[in-house]
C-alpha cells in the first residue's frame, strides 16, 4: 500500500539537473550498492541511453528508469520508485514510456536482469510480458545472489500488443500520465 496517493504523473527525459534527486531514490532503493552520480552523468551523454523521470504535479521527483537501445534490443538498466510513492502505478507508467520508445525506435525485444528475490519487480515485469529465460549465477556481488534474465517476446507481435493494449487501458483508468 502506498503512503502517498498519486492520481497524475508527469514523465519526461532525465537531465543532469535531476541526478541529485535520482541518486537519493537510488540510495533508498539499492542501499550501499547504488549507482553514483557519475554513472548517471555518464548515461546522460551516452547516445544509446534513454532515461526518464516521473514527477508529481507538485514537482516532486518520485521515480526514474533507463534503457539502452542496441540495434533491435532494449536493455532496462535501472528502475526505481520512491518508497512512499510505490504501488501508485508509477513503475508501470515508466515501463509504458519505455515501451512506447521501443516501438518508435523499432526495438523488438526488451531484456533486463533482476535479483531472484525481488518479487515486486519480477511481478511488474511479468505484467508487461517479460519472461524469465535463465539465470546468471552469483551476478550480484554484494550477497552473491543470482539474477533472473528476463526477456519480452517480439513486442511487435499481435499477442504482445494485445496484452500491452489491455494493460494500458487499465493503467489509464488508474493514473493520468502526462
Ligand atoms: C519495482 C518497482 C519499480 C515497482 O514500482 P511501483 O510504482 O511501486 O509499481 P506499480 O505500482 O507500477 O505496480 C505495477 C505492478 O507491479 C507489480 N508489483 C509492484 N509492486 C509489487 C509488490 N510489492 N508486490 C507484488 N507485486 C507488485 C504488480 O503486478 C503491480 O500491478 P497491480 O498493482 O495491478 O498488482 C518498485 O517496487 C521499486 O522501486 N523497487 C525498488 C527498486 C527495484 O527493485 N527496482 C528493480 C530493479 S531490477
Amino acid at each position: 500500500m502506498s503512503l502517498v496517493k498519486v492520481s497524475e504523473i508527469f514523465i519526461r527525459p532525465m537531465t543532469r539537473d535531476d541526478v541529485d534527486k535520482v541518486v537519493e531514490i537510488e540510495k533508498e532503493a539499492y542501499g550501499p550498492h547504488h549507482w553514483a552520480k557519475s554513472s548517471f552523468y555518464d548515461e546522460m551523454s551516452n547516445n544509446l541511453a534513454k532515461y526518464y523521470i516521473a514527477k508529481t504535479p507538485e514537482g516532486e521527483l518520485v521515480g526514474y528508469a533507463g534503457t539502452w537501445h542496441i540495434i533491435d534490443e532494449g536493455h532496462i538498466t535501472t528502475i526505481a520508485v520512491k518508497k512512499a510513492y510505490m504501488r501508485n502505478h508509477i513503475g508501470e507508467a515508466i515501463i509504458h514510456k519505455i515501451l512506447e520508445d521501443c516501438y518508435s525506435d523499432g526495438v523488438k525485444y526488451l531484456t533486463l536482469e533482476v535479483r531472484v528475490s525481488n518479487i515486486p519487480a519480477i511481478k511488474l515485469y511479468e505484467k508487461y510480458g517479460f519472461q524469465s529465460l535463465g539465470t546468471r549465477k552469483g551476478y550480484y556481488q554484494d550477497n552473491n545472489e543470482d539474477a533472473l534474465i528476463m526477456w519480452t517476446e517480439n513486442i511487435f507481435y499481435d499477442k504482445f500488443k494485445q496484452k500491452y493494449k489491455e494493460n494500458i487501458e487499465n493503467l489509464n483508468k488508474l493514473i493520468s500520465i502526462k
